[in-house]
């Protein structure tokens, strides 16, 4: 298979590919352009055409087109989730439920195309105001930039392009290097579905080379970027006066309350999953675990059980939960974060190799807050488990992390958990859940080095609308 780049609604072609393999198989699933400057310049020029066709659809067209994806993805729901789990190794029982999120996310779009509005504003509260009717709207920005990570590459995807095309802009995606196929199957889609020539323009390629151009040329009024703190502190640095939204790592913390213990088989079994889903390639994946000292050993005693079953892999087998990583690469460094770890003193109770080419799942514990594997993303199978003597220390040692995206607590005592909720230092905490819980319409963004503005398809809208007053003095 060869892959142009994505522009006016059909291929063109490339002037240099590079070779796309599958992470766990090896064998080869595509030539991806690996674009220029020159070409990602093109794409922004379609793209303002682009918008200029977009804004000019009503609501409910935009609605439509957006419907319509949703409704091809359902019916191609098992194409969209084998393209998935070959290219990002994702087993395939997840690539399926990252399908049907991505159509629900489509769906929130659609209805929010319906409700792209402003509000009335009382302009006689102010004094002097008197004679004067008032009232917000709310206006597409223009062609936002968007980049995207490998671990959703539908998804997350969907969680830009969706409220964009929602609002009337255009979009430019420049996907991971890794997965850009599912990318490209959105496009399609989308063009089929109805959207206008320009609408969504896909071009891959080297992240930094490109992510320059977008950040640099004028007509992008906004970026939308998923991926690491690294990259997106140095966004924030390069983008001058545009619009940015940036959602970043994190290293999230769960709390198990001592009023859980008639419950504690079923949160094991919830923070094995959060830990070890997609093998902890998930930006809010279970990596630090406190727990209630009367109820430690028993839990550290569980997990492990837990843990010793959790089916590792190919990831195109039903039962598999954990397999490759996405490359080499981040194995190396997982792995040598876990020795560096044991050499300062930690445990490793289950894990903690790889096997078969597959990093398996590790459990640590006697882990201190400034080993890597605790203050750092790990981005990997690997959990830290940590007994402390009440909620308070949970809470401090929690907050103790460059990051703050999500945070889970369980308990039984509403007290506490309206106490720990006001004192997390995290964009969302989740009661009786674990971290790695996330709706598609809630408000998500990250505190601290986890992020920089929201998104949730209501809450990205209103991220990549200009907000206008119009006033109209009646009384001249
Ligand atoms: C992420 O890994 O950034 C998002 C996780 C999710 O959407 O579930």
């Amino acid at each position: 298979m060869n892959k142009g780049i994505f522009i006016d609604g059909h291929y063109v072609g490339a002037k240099r590919y590079y070779e796309l393999f599958n992470p766990y198989s090896g064998t080869k699933l595509a030539d991806v352009a690996l674009s220029s400057p020159l070409e990602m310049t093109g794409a922004i020029a379609s793209a303002q055409e682009g918008f200029n066709r977009m804004r000019s659809l009503p609501a409910h067209r935009r609605a439509e087109i957006l419907y319509r994806t949703a409704e091809l993805y359902r019916q191609k729901r098992v194409e969209a989730a084998r393209i998935l789990s070959e290219e990002a190794a994702k087993p395939i029982s997840a690539a399926r439920v990252e399908i049907d999120r991505a159509i629900q996310t489509l769906l929130f779009s659609a209805e929010e195309a319906k409700r792209v509005c402003g509000e009335n504003v009382p302009m006689d509260a102010a004094v002097g105001g008197e004679g004067r009717y008032a009232f917000t709207i709310r206006q597409p920005i223009g062609v936002i930039g968007a980049i995207t990570p490998f671990n959703f590459p539908l998804n997350l995807l969907v969680h830009k392009v969706g409220p964009a095309l929602a609002a009337g802009n255009s979009i430019v995606v420049k996907p991971a290097e890794q997965t850009p196929l599912s990318a490209f199957y959105l496009a399609e889609l989308l063009t089929e579905a109805g959207a206008p020539q320009g609408a969504i323009s896909i071009v891959t390629g080297e992240g930094p080379v490109l992510g320059k151009v977008l950040l640099s040329d004028e007509r992008i009024r906004k970026i939308s970027f998923t991926g690491s703190p690294e990259v997106g502190i140095a966004i924030k640095s390069m983008a001058g006066l545009k619009k940015i939204t940036l959602e970043l790592g994190s290293n999230s913390a769960l709390y198990i309350d001592k009023s859980v213990r008639d419950q504690l088989l079923s949160i094991v079994k919830q923070a094995a999953h959060g830990a070890f889903g997609y093998s902890g390639q998930v930006c809010i994946s279970t990596q630090r675990i406190y727990v209630h000292q009367e109820l430690y050993p028993e839990f550290i005693q569980m997990l492990s059980e837990e843990i010793n079953g959790i089916p590792v892999g190919d990831p195109l087998d039903e039962q598999t939960v954990v397999t490759s990583l996405i490359n080499p690469k981040s194995q190396s460094r997982i792995i040598s974060w876990v020795k560096e770890a044991i050499a300062e003193g930690a445990k490793v109770l289950t894990g903690g190799f790889v096997k078969d080419g597959i990093m398996l799942p590790t459990l640590l514990t006697s882990v201190t807050p400034s080993m890597k594997v605790s203050c750092q993303e790990v981005f990997g199978p690997v959990v830290m488990v940590h007994s402390v003597t009440d909620s308070c220390e949970a809470v401090s040692l929690m907050n103790r992390s460059r990051y703050g995206l999500n945070a889970g607590v369980f308990t039984n005592d509403l007290i506490q958990a309206m106490q720990m909720s006001t004192d997390l230092e995290v964009g969302q905490v989740l009661v009786n859940d674990i971290p790695s819980i996330r709706f598609d319409h809630m408000p998500y963004g990250g505190l601290k080095d986890s992020g920089y503005g929201l998104e949730g398809v209501k809450y990205a809208v209103e991220e990549m609308t200009n907000l206008k007053l119009i006033s109209l003095r009646y009384q001249i």
